[in-house]
């Protein structure tokens, strides 16, 4: 297999192979992990802090000399209806209540939004590389501030449409997400009140590849030796892969989410607003049943993401605490049950690169 070619020169890589941004999963260590062997470690720090998202990328350049990517959150930050989101919140208590879990759920009143424009100044100072993005896109004077600097921008696009806007924005690649994937959809044109795009990794890389001429990143569903080269095949250049990694050594993930991941079927994932507002596939469980049947008996409504994502995230963290699957949010894709592997990144990356050379 010839690995070389327009990516691993643009990013400055052995093998154009990815580890997916996903926050709440990766750490400094699974990105220091695949740096190190060549890959490309993403460093997801979508919606935090800057402060944060300065210990995060210190954390990683402890681990690796090598380039990594940071992974930014490229939406606007919306009014709350209030209406909406009191509502909610009594739902939540109702719910933490009966699950008993531990938590307050916060006030309307205290919910703080981090927007990325915040995280720019630090990637700057820090002389990230690359930066990826997912859920829109950077202004055009943010863009403007990376190119002069040289640094490689990949968006992240859901549809043919997507991506021929982002390459006229000038970004460097563009990664093709199709419906497959787990975690958040990176939709960004669809008006909040029509349904999502929802391609399939098979239609979306060729399409996406036909339609624009700088390189394809493939994400959705790969996670082996065969899906690599069908990304290959299909037109892209390089892949991003997350669910195989999540239940690695090195991820966050708890470990009845990574549980549940060996002992889950093809069908088990599913589409959901219910935890953050934006849709985002994860295994089916008991909360995102229970927000279903309430929005059908009450008409309940789920506010726009932030907002949800923060109005939940207490109710998660203490779910997490007891290591209760049920109560918080499994992103994982179609694939995951056949890719996800309780081995270290390492181990799981040098896996990958043996089977598409066998
Ligand atoms: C747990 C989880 C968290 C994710 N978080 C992010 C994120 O922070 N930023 C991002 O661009 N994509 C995020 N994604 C999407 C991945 O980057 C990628 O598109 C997806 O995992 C690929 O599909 P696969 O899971 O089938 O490999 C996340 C995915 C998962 C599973």
């Amino acid at each position: 297999m010839i690995w070389q070619n327009r990516l691993t020169q643009l990013l400055g890589i052995q093998y154009p192979i990815i580890q997916a941004p996903m926050l709440g999963v990766t750490s400094p260590e699974m990105v220091a992990a695949i740096a190190n062997l060549g890959g490309l470690g993403s460093l997801p720090v979508g919606g935090l802090a800057p402060e944060k998202t300065l210990e995060l990328i210190k954390k990683t350049k402890s681990l690796t000399d090598r380039p990594f990517a940071v992974n930014l959150f490229a939406h606007e930050i919306p009014e709350i209806d209030v209406s909406v989101a009191r509502k909610m919140t009594d739902y939540l208590q109702n719910l933490s209540a009966e699950q008993h879990l531990d938590c307050a759920i916060p006030s309307i009143e205290s919910l703080k939004f981090h927007s990325y424009t915040e995280q720019i100044q630090i990637l700057l100072d820090e002389q990230i590389p690359i930066v990826s993005f997912t859920f829109g896109v950077l202004t055009d004077e943010i863009i403007a501030q990376f190119k002069a600097r040289g640094v490689v921008l990949i968006g992240t696009a859901t549809c043919v449409k997507e991506a021929v806007f982002l390459e006229q924005k000038g970004v460097d690649a563009i990664t093709a997400q199709g419906v497959e994937a787990g975690g958040h959809r990176g939709t960004f044109l669809t008006p909040a009140n029509q349904p999502i795009p929802q391609v399939g990794s098979m239609s979306l890389i060729p399409q996406i590849a036909d339609h624009v001429s700088i390189p394809v990143l493939a994400s959705g569903g790969i996670g082996d030796g065969r899906t690599i080269k069908a990304a290959f095949m299909l037109g892209a250049e390089a892949v991003q892969i997350g669910s195989a990694f999540i239940a690695s050594a090195e991820s966050l993930a708890i470990s009845a989410y990574k549980e549940s991941l060996q002992d889950a079927q093809d069908t088990d994932s599913a589409l959901t607003r219910a935890f953050s507002g934006r849709w985002a596939r994860g295994l089916s469980n008991s909360f995102m049943a229970k927000m279903d049947v309430e929005i059908a008996r009450t008409g309940l409504s789920i506010p726009q993401y932030p907002i949800q994502n923060s109005l939940t995230t207490t109710f998660r963290g203490a779910a997490q605490k007891q290591n209760n699957a049920q109560m918080t949010n499994l992103w994982a894709g179609q694939s995951a049950a056949s890719h996800a592997q309780m081995k270290s990144s390492a181990e799981i990356f040098n896996d990958l690169l043996q089977q598409v050379e066998q």
